[in-house]
């Protein structure tokens, strides 16, 4: 029959291709989303970034409006105070008061706005012990006025002790200033870098997208021609084989046709060498012409048996081999096979034996079991030495099964030609001198008989020592009931 070599899409295979192709697509369609993704999540942190950035920026500005404000009230204590003891008026003590009263909330607040940042803490620290200081000489100045020791006062502001200190007060408000400006500055460089970073990111990050949209698009546009091109072949393979298929069955049926033809002028031919064999039905023939239909008949039975063993091997393969299935003693069956090929053991004087020794009831087909028999053991008479040759078969019940058995001390197969055994026309002589005639269908017919009957055949040989060929057909055609009568 036609094997064909190559494979054919199921209706899952081609569900499988559609699938592939569909997840192929999605990815597509996902990777530019992905990397677009990536650069918008990119972007956002950084746009996060600037946001923090000018919260700071704006934080260093509140600093530096506080220190400005610091220095008012410090320049309002200064000229007030400055103003009372020169004038005398005492409308001046007003700027004086609220430049006092502003600058300790002034502090407090720089100081909180500046919270984390240690060297401002500390220059905080030294501003508010010089404003601490000035506060002092400038209400001392204004403490003498108004008992009346102006002299003192004025003796006071004449030492530059009041200036030096507003010097320092100033000094020290520069510094603060300096710092939150320097600060600005780390700030403007950070985030002008950060713009960059990000336009970066948003050019490659698009590049990269535009990049990969484009390969993948190309590759999946590739597969996708390359699957529907598979899918196509696969299409066309699929008709060739069941034309080929179809062709194969015609074959078959009309070989099958022709053996049969073949068979019915051999039965005529077959049955006129018989008529001339028997003396008197058509005439007595002499001592030569009787070997000669002798000849004829032993051909004539040849030839049907091997149109028989065609027609077998044909029905096998076409699945059209009848099989009758019956109840039978496997024991008795065994003896038969005995009595059946006890005369083909006579010319090479071989020993025949058959070592059943249980009584076993089966259901299977006597006749086509009887067939297997008769290839095993005309392999068997084949192979075995003239005068020293001995053939034993067996039937026995185990584990479900029943194995049979035909067991020779013939010339053994050699083991590298063991697994061909069972191909069709194989031989392991074939050439024209060979002793073992036939056509290599018999253990196939053997092998196809065995496995449509449900069981399996195996082969056990050793060169120079003998061959066993084992079969077992399944017990549980055997009738319990029946079993029993016999345990
Ligand atoms: N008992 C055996 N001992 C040694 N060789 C064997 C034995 N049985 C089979 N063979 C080898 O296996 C080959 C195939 O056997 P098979 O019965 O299939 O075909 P055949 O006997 O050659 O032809 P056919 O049986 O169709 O007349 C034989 O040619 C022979 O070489
Ligand atoms: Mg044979």
């Amino acid at each position: 029959m036609l094997t064909v070599g190559f494979v054919i899409l199921t209706s899952t295979e081609k569900a499988r291709i559609k699938k592939i192709n569909t997840k192929l697509i999605i990815i597509v369609s996902m990777l530019p989303i992905i990397s677009f993704g990536t650069v918008g999540i990119t972007s956002y942190y950084e746009i996060t970034g600037f946001n923090e950035d000018q919260k700071w920026t704006q934080h260093t500005h509140q600093v530096i409006e506080q220190s400005d404000a610091i220095e008012k009230s410090m320049l309002n204590i200064e000229t007030g105070s400055r103003g009372y003891v020169i004038t005398g008026n005492p409308a001046l003590l007003e700027p004086f008061n609220s430049g006092i009263s502003q600058v300790k909330s002034q502090i407090d607040s720089i100081r909180t706005l500046t919270a984390d940042n240690p060297i401002e803490q500390s220059n905080i620290e030294k501003l508010t012990t010089a404003i601490e200081e000035k506060i002092k000489i400038s209400s001392n100045m204004v403490n003498l006025t108004e008992i009346g020791d102006v002299a003192s006062a004025v003796k006071d502001i004449n030492s530059l002790k009041g200036k030096r200190t507003m010097d320092e007060i100033r000094q020290d408000i520069n510094n603060i200033k300096n710092e939150e400006n320097n600060l600005l500055i780390k700030r403007a460089d950070l985030t002008q870098s950060a713009a960059q970073n990000t336009v970066y990111v948003i050019i490659l990050g698009s590049l990269i997208a535009i990049a990969i949209t484009g390969i993948t698009t190309f590759t999946t546009y590739r597969k996708i021609q390359q699957n529907n091109k598979f899918e196509r072949d696969n299409i066309k393979l699929h008709l060739e084989t069941e034309k080929l298929k179809e062709i194969d069955k015609i074959k078959g049926e009309l070989s099958a046709m022709v053996s049969h033809e073949l068979k019915t002028p051999l039965v005529v031919i077959g049955g006129y060498a018989e008529m001339l064999r028997e003396e008197g039905v058509i005439g007595n023939l002499n001592k030569e012409q009787r070997d000669a239909v002798d000849t004829i008949n032993s051909q004539v039975t040849k030839l049907e048996r091997l149109i028989s063993d065609v027609l077998d091997a044909q029905k096998m393969d076409l699945k059209r081999m009848k099989y009758n299935k019956k109840q039978f003693e496997v024991d008795k069956f065994m003896d038969e096979q005995i009595h059946i090929h006890s005369k083909i053991m006579d010319d090479k004087k071989t020993h025949f034996n058959n070592s059943t020794s249980e009584k076993i009831r089966l259901v299977s087909d006597p006749d086509r079991l009887s067939q297997v028999f008769a290839n095993l053991i005309k392999n068997a008479v084949d192979f075995v030495p003239v005068n020293d040759g001995s053939i034993e078969i067996n039937a026995q019940n185990k584990n479900g099964q029943v194995i049979f058995y035909v067991k020779d001390n013939g010339s053994g197969i050699p083991k590298e030609k063991q697994e061909d055994l069972f191909k069709k026309f194989y031989q392991i002589d074939s050439s024209l001198k060979r002793s073992h005639g036939g056509t290599g269908l018999g253990l196939v017919i053997c092998k196809g008989i065995v496995e449509a009957l449900g069981g399996k055949i195996w082969i056990e040989s050793e060169v120079g020592k003998g061959t066993t060929i084992w079969f077992s057909i399944p017990a549980n055609g055997i009738s319990q009931a029946e079993s029993d009568e016999h345990t």
